[in-house]
């Protein structure tokens, strides 16, 4: 059995694991990163690719943006198809930010890169983690198989930042652990191809069809998505039917604006709405997916990865700094009122956009009520510019935190 001992273990080396560690580092902490997957796997695995101003501003003041600031595609606005008409939303115009398209699959490879130029430890295609934490506090304990070789970490925190499928959160007591939850009677199927973007700009369409996006990931490269029946099987969905169901949705006086090319990959990605209150337990605290998940209308997730891991990786420097645990304490209190922000946005976005199962029903008639006030309101196109862009959460519980106290 090897042993060893490191302050901070984070299980799991998506975007959440790999900045954390990147960002404790820089804060002269350690940590040991484990994840189950292989470098290659992680570094191909295709995932959503749209980044707030606020994500981005932090991975520059981490020092993380240069292939970002050179190959990221920065947006001013978006475009809905509704049933066939077009209406453009000028974002920065009414919030002063932009987005930016960066594969999340690309940030990950530059997260990679900077953890192994700074010499930190990456463990992957690490089996069997387990973890052990005391209920009566003091140091942790993770069990693993690296290298083929059993492995006990002894450590002071674990920071389960493994995703909605992992070992963390399942790790905690389930009376310590309520979740919030919803499904939703829809499923995302999405492709990467080799082909130019439908327009310069996201194109969110939603028809009487199902919903559907054109989204990017380069000037050649097109990341699209349909709205599927959620028991639907990859199988099913053969290419030519694929671009077919594209191009009705996203069609304008018979010209949807799509190329077809060699798709690259496909993928069925589910929606659902997942909170784990609190994200912490004792010395466990989740981060990212781990802690929750929205569905992916809104593009939110990575986003709020982000977010949870710079203020875990602040309570952590604080800890080991000056031995408060306040910041550490607070954790959950202070991502709660952003984290929901966050759902609820994804959840409007959501029900906004794609077909309900009755499209007759009270249910689709709001949904037009309240894509006419989006099209038509200057204030409606307003809120909804600041909540997609990511502002509102800057507001959510701000000062207000009492209100979160259940
Ligand atoms: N042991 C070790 N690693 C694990 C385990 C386990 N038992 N279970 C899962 N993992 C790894 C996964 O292989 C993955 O690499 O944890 C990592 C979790 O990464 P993500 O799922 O990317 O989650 P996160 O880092 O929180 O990033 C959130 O990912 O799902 C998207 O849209 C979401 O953009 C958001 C982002
Ligand atoms: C993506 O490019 O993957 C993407 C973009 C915008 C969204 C969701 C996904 O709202």
């Amino acid at each position: 059995m090897n042993r060893l001992r490191t302050p901070i273990a984070i299980i799991g080396a998506g975007p959440a694991g790999l900045l954390l560690s990147h960002l404790l580092h820089q804060q002269g902490v350690d940590s040991l990163v484990l994840e189950r997957r292989s470098r290659p796997y992680v570094e191909r695995r295709v995932r959503a690719g749209l980044l707030e101003h606020t994500t981005v501003e932090l991975l520059r003041r981490a020092g993380l943006a240069g292939r970002l600031d050179r190959e990221a595609l920065r947006h001013e606005g978006l475009e809905l198809r509704i049933n066939g008409a077009r209406h453009h939303l000028p974002v920065t115009e009414l919030t002063g930010l932009s987005t930016y398209v960066y594969g999340q699959q690309e940030l990950v490879k530059d997260l990679i890169q900077a953890r192994q130029e700074a010499g930190g430890r990456l463990w992957f295609d690490t089996d069997d983690v387990t973890l052990e934490i005391p209920d009566g506090g003091g140091p942790c304990t993770v069990r693993c198989t690296a290298q083929g070789q059993p492995t006990e970490i002894t450590c002071d925190f674990i920071a389960g930042c493994d995703g909605f499928h992992g070992i963390s959160r399942r790790s905690m007591p389930a009376t310590a652990q309520p979740a919030f939850e919803r499904s939703y009677p829809s499923a995302w199927l999405g492709i990467l191809a080799a082909a130019p973007p439908v327009a310069h700009e996201l194109v969110y369409a939603a028809h009487e069809r199902g919903f559907a996006l054109a989204s990017m990931r380069s000037p050649h490269v097109s990341r699209l998505y349909l709205q599927i029946d959620p028991d639907d099987e990859l199988e099913q969905w053969p290419d030519d039917r694929i671009w077919k169901e594209l191009r009705a949705r996203l069609d304008v006086d018979g010209e949807a604006g799509l190329t077809e090319g060699p798709v690259l990959e496909k993928s069925l990605v589910p929606l659902r709405s997942y909170v784990s209150e609190p994200m912490q337990h004792k010395r466990l605290f989740l981060a990212g997916d781990a802690a929750h998940i929205v569905p992916p209308t809104a593009a939110k997730g990575l986003n709020l990865a982000v977010e949870d891991v710079q203020v875990l990786s602040e309570a952590f420097a604080a800890f080991y700094g000056s031995g408060q645990d306040t910041l550490l304490e607070g954790y959950s209190q202070r991502r709660l009122p952003s984290i929901w922000e966050a759902e609820d946005f994804s959840d409007w976005m959501a029900h906004l956009l794609h077909r309900l199962p009755d499209a007759q029903a009270y249910g689709a008639r709001l949904q037009r009520a309240r894509l006419d006030a989006l099209v038509n309101s200057p204030t409606a196109a307003r809120q909804f510019a600041e909540r997609y862009v990511g502002l509102s959460r800057s507001f959510a519980g701000a000062g207000k935190e009492r209100a979160w106290q259940s």
